[in-house]
């Protein structure tokens, strides 16, 4: 009998973080990517010391009262919404994240995302494929200004400021943001970026991009009154968390023209999608993939990782969300 301590490795992974994980720890492993219920996860999760989770494990009181033995849930993921962390640190689990590791591949996203959006790559795309392009035309899917133009992002965290650097150093745009608070002085400059409210970002910014996280209060941040204020030739990008914009009222929007185009890597109840959503053509719509490059996802799957062997080998997690008592 393996006197290594257990753990669940609750979906799929790179076959060697598993091999790192299986030095340290008696792992059960799910190559096959079953995603499990709830009753699953918590059946699996007996005799488990910790369990490295992605964001479709759901982790709240009602499975930790199931599973005695757990001490920590590692996410491999920066965002944790996924993880009711008041109930995690009341029954003395430790959570973690992984965050750092991914924030310039994710910036670059929200950047091609704009940039797709704005110059109607997808559409136009269609258009092609469904050979209907016939001969050039003066104004056949002219798009918005990137360079020069205003943009303004709505969550000024790691990732925010990476996108206002590209913005404002590549791309010469003026970047207005914000944010819970101002950012301190010297990082504002760094990232060439003017603090506004919410309102005056809405009716000024060319180009809006949210990335802030999910919480209940920033349930649909964007709804039918913001979408109403911003400019009828704005675009919209988010790559924050499905529930952040309010996808019905954004497809009535795209379909109104109240404003110009979306990029959209999040969805409320992904991997469903508003079905409007499918049938507005000025909208980009990619499958929950801005941190998707071979190298981040393995520097983030390392630090789950990492903050097991840390925490259950070592007495430290390298990347905790709390500090439960016991
Ligand atoms: C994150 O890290 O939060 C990404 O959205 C992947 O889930």
């Amino acid at each position: 009998m393996s006197t290594k301590p257990a753990i669940l490795v609750a979906r799929a992974v790179f076959p060697e973080v598993l091999q790192r994980l299986a030095q340290h720890f008696d792992v059960e492993s799910n190559q096959d990517d079953v995603l499990y219920t709830a009753e699953e996860l918590a059946q699996r999760l007996q005799g488990k010391v910790g369990v490295f989770t992605t964001g479709s494990e759901r982790i709240g009181a009602a499975l930790l009262a199931q599973c005695p033995d757990l001490r920590i849930c590692a996410n491999m993921a920066v965002g944790y919404n996924n993880f009711d962390l008041p109930a995690m640190t009341a029954a003395g689990i430790v959570a973690t994240n992984t965050p750092d590791v991914l924030t310039e591949t994710t910036a670059d996203f929200g950047f091609a995302l704009l940039m797709a959006t704005a110059r109607r790559m997808a559409e136009s795309e269609h258009f092609l494929r469904a050979g209907l392009w016939t001969r050039w035309s003066y104004d056949m899917f002219a798009g918005a200004e990137v360079h020069g133009s205003t943009l303004g992002i709505i969550g000024m965290g790691r990732i925010g400021q990476g996108i206002a650097r590209r913005g404002a150093l590549g791309f010469g745009m003026k970047v207005i943001y914000s944010n819970r608070k101002p950012l301190d002085a010297a990082t504002e400059a760094a990232c060439q970026a003017r603090f506004v409210s919410k309102t005056e970002l809405l009716q000024t910014a060319d180009h809006v991009v949210l990335v802030l996280p999910y919480s209940a209060e920033a349930h649909h941040t964007i709804g039918a009154a913001e979408l109403a204020m911003m400019k009828p030739t704005a675009t919209l990008v988010n790559i924050a968390r499905g529930g952040i914009v309010d996808d019905a009222a954004l497809a009535a929007a795209l379909r109104n023209r109240t404003i110009a185009a979306a990029g959209i890597d999040v969805f409320e109840g992904e991997p469903s999608v508003h079905p409007d959503l499918l049938t507005v053509p000025n909208v980009v719509l990619t499958p929950h993939i801005a941190s998707a490059t071979i190298p981040t996802r393995l520097a983030m799957a390392d630090l789950a990782a990492d903050n097991l062997i840390g925490f259950l080998i070592h007495g430290k997690a390298l990347t905790p969300l709390n500090a439960p008592a016991h």
